[in-house]
């Protein structure tokens, strides 16, 4: 059998790095520096390896980006008082708080505080909230599936129409990527742990989205022949980066997204294209 067309997503985000580094050089002429600003809670090495990626992007770009690091005994009082503080300052566009933070630290409570139109991850519930309502364009979209759909997009994959099935319903890629498919016209199913018969659902999926973090779970014969592929997972299994769904997916699906160099790349791209948005907005 002729295996899936590779969505190449690395090279989709060096297109889209492109296109916003010549955006962002005519926004300076207008006298605007998109800035981002990325507040780090704690010694996480999994969070310092994103952070330092994201950094990196933008200064390829040409964003002007700021980490701001805090202990991890620091009282969460004193991460809103920062937040606050970058809320009035005109040079931050976009405020982005990694998460997970720590334990003595309430999420929710902290994500609140980020004035919604510097919310570039998406998550304030304002933002949650305009993209459930269809108004995506006023707000922001979380990073993950605002990429994904791109990738579908600039694979020329239309969802108007297709069952969709995303797998996993957390709140930074199941819950708005299934708002987002729904948005384009599919029909949407949501699938996470407790779901019963979850193969029977998968083998339905014209577009299939796995972010459930459990290494090569879905099978390939949970695969529809010809459906869309889309593989969220990074997990490490004996030193090596794979994904939530099984290499031999590739022998049925049409189109398949690696791991990596799939949906990774597309996150840190569209956190930029929402710092640009953001800046955009203020001129
Ligand atoms: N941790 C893992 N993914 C993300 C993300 O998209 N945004 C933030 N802020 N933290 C994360």
């Amino acid at each position: 059998m002729l295996g899936a067309q590779l969505i190449d997503g690395k090279a989709i985000a060096a297109d889209i790095r492109r296109e916003l580094k010549e955006e962002i050089s005519r926004l300076s002429t207008q006298g605007v520096i998109p800035g981002l600003t990325v507040v780090l809670v704690g010694d996480d090495s999994a969070s310092q390896t994103y952070v330092r990626s994201k950094q990196r992007a933008c200064a390829e770009v040409g964003i002007r980006s700021e980490v701001k690091t805090l202990a991890k005994d620091t009282p969460q009082a004193e991460l809103i008082a920062l937040i606050e503080e970058l809320n009035q300052d005109p040079q931050v566009h976009g405020i982005l708080v990694q998460l997970p933070l720590p334990k003595h630290m309430d999420s929710d409570a902290v994500v609140r505080v980020i004035d919604p139109a510097k919310d570039v991850d998406g998550f304030h519930p304002v933002n949650v909230g305009s993209l459930w309502t269809g108004l995506s364009g006023q707000g922001f979209v979380p990073c993950t599936p605002a990429g994904i759909m791109e990738l579908l997009h600039r694979t020329g994959i239309e969802p108007t129409g297709l069952d969709a099935v995303v797998i996993g319903r957390s709140n930074i890629v199941g819950k708005p990527m299934a708002a987002l498919l729904l948005q384009s016209n599919a029909t949407v199913s949501i699938c996470h742990s407790r779901t019963r018969g979850l193969k029977d659902y998968c083998l339905h999926a014209d577009i299939l989205v796995v972010a459930i973090g459990q290494a090569r779970f879905i099978k390939a014969d949970w695969i529809k022949p010809g459906a869309v592929v889309i593989d969220v997972g990074m997990n490490r299994v004996d030193g090596v980066l794979c994904g939530d769904v099984d290499e031999a997916a590739r022998d049925v699906a049409g189109y398949i997204t690696p791991v990596p160099g799939g949906v990774g790349p597309m996150t840190i791209a569209q956190l930029l294209r929402n710092t640009v948005i953001a800046a955009h907005r203020t001129v």
